[in-house]
């Protein structure tokens, strides 16, 4: 039997599950997790550590070359974000990350660096990759798209709980607000927006569970990995 190592892009909006399914997915398939959101926060993090100006351009560039970001899977197979040779896995995910990784998301210099670098990872297939701009970017050519969709509330309740399990308690209005602000943000920007592909799949997780939606992935998969 033919069995071909295929790309697979998760896109969607904030706290839908595409991270959990994504790297579930991986698991199974024995292929490679890759979380571009938290490329995103590293450089943020990054930003905010070093006090860039994210409307100077040359002081981006500047930051730009001084990010190496990583990725390691640590001895309970976790893959934890490195900036810099540091683990940052925990506070990428702090609010004074996410309030401003959007905004400086949209900025197209960033952008361009994250997506050679991710498509540098893709590059042998055999990958699950998340994200905003995986499948119509990063990506056209993956051979699974899926875009995902939830309602806000059970978004930020699953945020505000996945939070918490690190730890992290902060409140559900600010989850709202956080994430509303980061969808509008990345629904609108100019450099590649979150939007659908036009070959994507659609799903909405609001009902289901993370096992379904794994079965569901898994099941699109292998049928694209059969087919020649
Ligand atoms: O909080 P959540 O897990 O939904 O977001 P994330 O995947 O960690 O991404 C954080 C932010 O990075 C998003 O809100 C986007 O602004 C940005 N991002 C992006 O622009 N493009 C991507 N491929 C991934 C993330």
């Amino acid at each position: 039997m033919n069995i071909r190592k295929i790309i697979i892009a998760i896109d969607g909006y904030s706290a839908c599950g595409k991270s959990t399914t994504a790297k579930e997915t991986a698991k199974i398939l024995g292929y490679k997790y890759i979380d571009s959101g938290a490329m995103y926060r590293a450089v943020t993090m990054y930003f905010l550590d070093h006090h860039v100006a994210v409307t100077n351009l040359h002081e981006v560039k500047k930051a730009l070359a001084s990010i190496h970001i990583s990725f390691h899977v640590n001895s309970k197979n976790v893959t934890e974000t490195f900036l810099n040779g540091l683990n940052v896995e925990e506070e990428i995910r702090h609010m004074r990350v996410s309030e401003i990784v959007s905004q400086v998301s949209t900025i197209k210099e960033v952008r361009h660096a994250m997506v050679e670098q991710q498509r540098k990872l893709g590059k042998q297939r055999g990958i699950v990759m998340d994200g905003r701009d995986i499948g119509t970017v990063v990506f056209p050519d993956a051979e699974l798209k899926l875009f995902m969709t939830a309602n806000i509330l059970t978004r930020a309740f699953r945020r505000q709980k996945e939070l918490l399990d690190r730890d992290y308690l902060v409140d559900l209005d600010e989850v709202i607000e956080n994430i509303t602000n980061r969808d509008r943000l990345d629904t609108t920007r100019t450099e590649s927006p979150l939007r659908k592909a036009k070959d994507a799949l659609e799903i909405d997780t609001t009902h289901i569970t993370i096992d379904e939606q794994v079965d569901e992935v898994l099941r699109m998969a292998v049928s694209r990995m059969l087919k020649n």
